[in-house]
């Protein structure tokens, strides 16, 4: 099974190369689930049909649904609902709806995610392909499984101390006993999905990207963000290029800043593979129109192939503090320049330019030493 997520700034092109994504990759033969789980969902504008929070079929081997947490909610109510009970008043619990639950930090993202999670454990498909929310929800989607198990363990640990402590576990209420049981379960399913989202065999996130300066800075930070959690970048989606056939003096300007951007692009994720669409004449809705999106991104390549396996940026813990690890394969080791501005850290060998963003752990930090064996560039961070 494989899971493809797309994240990226809002309006830059999530939705129309998801659905882009899942047409090709269904016409190609794969039971493809394409799930939109942005509360705000546009799946259905941009597919031009009605769709509901189940799965309905769109096209042979095509599946589409927006994944909405209030439905689940209201699937899940009535165990939440006896939960409560046995915890809150009756009367309060009576009070309150399914709905209002939802203002829980958190909980529609863990509803969303454990609706993915469930396809993945069920084997329903080949593939699931996820329209996410702009990149900030993404990124709280995301870390939830591991903040949650956090919390969890450290709320587990706390009372089984003070069951220990008082000696008295028979004595404690049945209902604290099972809550206990329960968020151990809890934690369970949310390492399990965790190390499903991290699965770079099954698993890939794909940040789609315009060709301007705030969207690139964007996909910088979370690309950062995202290696450093061990999420695999396997590819970034550069939408809407202004086609070399426009000549009109009016983009004339727009083109000399797409082109800088494209540089910046590749000097900032290479080698993890990068994909171009144009910007199309017309919006990007219907099913013929995300047919010739795919074609142009893909052209004849496999979308769901994993485009990139390498851990190609990461943070490693040393005695002394950390380590930045970034891939940089055919490097020259006697011409290598590395130049540091601001949270930016510039390497030059050869011809060759990459700029790489410091995560914010790294920032304020001074280098120590920088290494460069086995492919990779090794920088020494310590505090002071
Ligand atoms: N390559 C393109 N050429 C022309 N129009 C495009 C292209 N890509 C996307 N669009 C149009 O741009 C708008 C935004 O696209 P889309 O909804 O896919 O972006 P999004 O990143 O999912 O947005 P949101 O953050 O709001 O979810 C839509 O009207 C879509 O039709
Ligand atoms: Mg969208």
């Amino acid at each position: 099974m494989r899971v493809i997520l797309y994240t990226g700034k809002g309006g830059v092109g999530k939705t129309s190369i998801a659905a882009a994504t899942a047409i090709k990759c269904a016409e190609l033969g794969y039971k493809t689930l394409l799930a939109s789980a942005d509360s705000a969902h546009s799946l259905g504008d941009s597919l031009d049909m009605a769709l509901s929070s189940e799965p309905g079929l769109v096209l042979d081997n095509l599946y589409a649904q927006e994944i909405d947490a209030t439905h689940e909610l209201r699937k899940l109510w009535g165990t939440v609902k006896s939960y409560l009970t046995d915890i809150l008043p009756k009367r309060y619990v009576n009070d309150i709806s399914a709905d209002e639950l939802l203002v829980f930090p958190g909980l529609e993202e863990l509803l969303n995610l454990s609706k993915m999670f469930n396809y993945y454990n069920n084997s329903d498909y080949d593939l699931i392909v996820i329209d996410c929310a702009p990149t900030g929800e993404t990124l709280a989607m995301l870390s939830i499984p591991e903040m949650l198990c956090w919390w969890l363990d450290r709320i587990i640990e706390v009372r089984s101390t003070a069951v220990i402590v008082a000696g008295r576990i028979s004595e404690l209420p049945k209902t604290a006993l099972r809550i206990i049981n329960d968020m151990e379960r809890v934690c369970r399913y949310l390492e399990k999905m965790r190390q499903v989202l991290t699965n770079r065999d099954s698993t890939s996130i794909r940040i789609v990207t315009n060709p301007e300066r705030m969207a690139v800075m964007e996909t910088r930070r979370s690309f950062s963000y995202l290696s450093m959690c061990d999420f695999s970048v396997d590819a970034i989606m550069v939408n809407k290029v202004i086609p070399d056939a426009v000549t009109d003096n009016y983009f004339r300007n727009w083109r000399d800043i797409q082109k800088a951007c494209i540089e910046m692009i590749s000097e900032s994720f290479e080698p993890v593979p990068i994909y171009h669409a144009p910007w199309f004449d017309t919006e990007t809705v219907g099913i013929d129109m995300h047919r010739r999106m795919a074609a142009e991104l893909f052209r004849d390549e496999d979308p769901a192939d994993i485009k990139c396996n390498i851990r190609t940026y990461e943070v490693v813990k040393s005695t002394s503090g950390y380590t930045l690890c970034v891939y940089l394969p055919f490097a020259d080791v006697n011409d290598l320049s590395i130049d540091q501005k601001g949270d930016d850290i510039i390497v030059r060998s050869g011809g060759m330019t990459r700029s790489f963003l410091l995560p914010k752990l790294l920032a304020g930090m001074s280098v120590s030493g920088v290494k460069y064996e086995e492919d990779r560039l090794r920088v020494g961070f310590i505090r002071g």
